[in-house]
């Protein structure tokens, strides 16, 4: 494994060591590069170095160019304007650096964190017997895709999904089981939509009985009771559900085409044991007070509308534990059992209130420091195409599946339309109609940024047009093809070739890959990789229009421009697959 410079890098380097020889007081001085239309980069820097030396900026400017040693990496340096400096790179230097990418294998160069750290990302977490909702959908692909550039930076991840597992409404679906015995099959299903409905059914059932009859309502009441104190046969009644519904999410993330390892499945319940002393902890130490006879935390900034502070309920006054002392149990499992030094949360924006306290009652206890942090990445709402929150025309929420599946179906027809003209076969058309759907729905979801509301628009999604995952996912099986085709020629280096215009934005965006990821991961920023991904696959079909590559002038150039194809298509690829999308080899 080589972790590559990217040229930014080497180049910031060059006018660094330049500013520093130029004005030694001033070393280490930041030439600020960026970018630029004009040139490859511009260093934006020395106006205000120049400021602080009361010296003349375009003198400075001048100054520093003279001191730069150009070698293999820099054709020109140019003052420009006030004192700004103009940089264009070598075509030399740009093919070497994307063929040290090129030779780095699935890590494209990419280098490794320099301190990693473990971060236990909370996401996926559905709740047991209920059905899951678009929401649960976006905290699935958004977990899934930051864990997946987390582990590419070398960050160590550990999955927790959180799910629902615990509460009163168990004392009424167990109740009722106990009554209607027949109710779940006795064995556990193993079709996910099956297990869906069966609990679906029981839950509506129950609940109807519920609000009905009183004596229903007070035996239920008293099975929540046998459920806390561990009673054998509560219990067992208990993990029916529990297994029932793992049936039906494995389904939908399987379907939703991610990985979801058992081991990692661990709900509220599994903080039970932890919560009397997580109580006792925050009790002793004052941070929790007893109010009316309930465990709470008070925070000053948090008040309600009436102006009266609101508490985080960390036991009630009947004794009973909820959601907070989970959350807050669970995060010293993390952190002393983990070790974690980061907890990430993946989940929707309306529960940022809570995990502001929980996060703040932590620190207080220090459990949480400037060293073990958390965040709540919390997401926007899934809205319809009508801009308002996603609903069915009868007002229900949508069932998840029924729209993956729609997902597929639409994206299944447009594979279909171009099926015969690639030779797909009829496997291939259906194979491929799931990567697209299932990649339509996360890229929506991706492409933009999380905290957002986004639009549930499967026209939109699955359009060839536009910044849609079909779009780089039909770029990357177009570039494959003319792989394919290219008989005889592979794709080989040619630092001595120069570069097209197109050419070289092309290779400057590739090379940009490793740092694009680094700030991406670091920020949270899923859509930023996204963003990324579109910009390549535009700037490929710039260069596609622009510069024919199995007839260009010269092998050594029809080469060159394989091996930018080549490259192309593996950070397409690898981008795709930290966002958890599937490229086709031919579409
Ligand atoms: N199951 C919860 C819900 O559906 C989300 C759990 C989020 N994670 C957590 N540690 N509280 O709303």
């Amino acid at each position: 494994m080589a972790p590559v410079t990217s040229l930014a890098a080497s180049v910031h380097q060059r006018l660094a060591d330049a500013l520093s020889a130029a004005l030694p007081e001033a070393a280490p001085a930041d030439p600020l590069l960026r970018r630029s239309d004009r040139a490859d980069f511009q260093a934006n820097g020395i106006l205000a170095l120049a400021k602080k030396a009361k010296a003349n900026p375009r003198e400075l400017a001048t100054q520093v160019v003279e001191k730069i040693t150009n070698g293999d990496l820099l054709a020109d340096v140019e003052v420009s304007g006030p004192g700004f400096l103009n940089v264009t790179v070598t075509d030399r230097a740009i093919t070497e650096t994307l063929a040290a990418r090129a030779a780095d294998g699935d890590r494209l160069g990419v280098p490794l964190k320099d301190k990693p750290g473990t971060t236990v990302i909370d996401y996926a977490q559905p709740n047991v017997a209920k059905e899951m909702h678009v929401g649960h959908l976006r905290s699935a692909v958004i977990g899934d895709a930051l864990r997946q550039m987390l582990d590419f930076t070398g960050e160590k991840t550990i999955g927790r999904h959180h799910i629902g597992d615990w509460g009163t409404q168990f004392g009424m679906l167990i109740q009722y089981l106990i009554e209607h015995p027949g109710e779940l099959s006795p064995e556990t299903d193993t079709d996910g939509d099956q297990a869906m409905s069966n609990l679906n059914r029981v839950y509506k059932a129950s609940r109807a009985v519920f609000d009905a009859d009183e004596a229903f309502k007070e035996r239920a009441r008293k099975r929540v009771v046998a459920l806390q104190s561990g009673d054998k046969e509560t219990l067992d009644l208990w993990q029916r559900f529990v297994d029932e519904s793992k049936v039906y999410f494995y389904s939908v993330f399987e379907k939703l085409d991610m990985e979801v390892r058992d081991e990692e499945i661990v709900g509220e319940s599994a903080y039970n044991d932890l919560m009397p002393e997580t109580a006792r902890l925050l009790e002793e130490s004052g941070v929790a007070v007893r109010s009316d006879g309930a465990l709470v935390v008070f925070f000053d900034e948090i008040r309600g509308k009436d102006g009266e502070p609101v508490p985080l309920i960390v036991q009630k006054a009947d004794g009973g534990f909820g959601y907070a002392a989970s959350d807050l149990s669970a995060i010293r499992n993390r952190v002393v059992d983990l070790d974690a030094t980061t907890l990430l949360y993946v989940v929707d924006v309306r529960q940022s209130l809570h995990f502001k306290m929980v996060f703040e009652a932590a620190r207080r206890m220090g459990w949480l420091s400037d060293d073990v942090t958390a965040h709540n990445m919390g997401y926007g709402t899934v809205l319809g195409a009508d801009g308002k929150p996603f609903k069915t025309r009868a007002g229900e929420t949508v069932k998840l599946e029924d729209l993956l599946d729609e997902a597929v179906e639409r994206a299944t027809a447009v594979v279909r339309e171009k099926a015969e003209k690639v030779g797909l076969t009829e496997a291939e058309i259906v194979e491929n109609g799931r990567y697209v759907g299932i990649g339509a729905v996360k890229y929506a979801d991706l492409s933009t940024s999380a905290n957002r509301d986004y639009k549930f628009d499967l026209d939109q999604m699955v359009s060839l047009n536009g910044d849609t995952s079909v779009y780089l996912q039909y770029a990357y099986a177009r570039i494959k093809s003319i792989l394919r085709k290219a008989e005889g020629a592979a794709p080989a280096a040619h630092p001595e070739v120069g570069l097209a215009p197109a050419e070289r934005a092309l290779g400057l965006h590739l090379d940009t890959f490793g740092e694009l990821l680094a700030e991406a991961t670091a920020e949270y920023a899923p859509h930023k990789l996204a963003a990324y991904l579109y910009q390549l696959a535009s700037l490929y079909t710039t260069f596609y229009d622009q510069c024919p590559v199995l007839k260009a002038d010269t092998p050594a150039q029809v080469e060159n421009r394989l091996f930018l194809c080549d490259l192309t298509a593996r950070t397409l690829h690898q981008g795709m697959a930290l966002l958890g999308i599937r490229t086709p080899e031919r579409l």
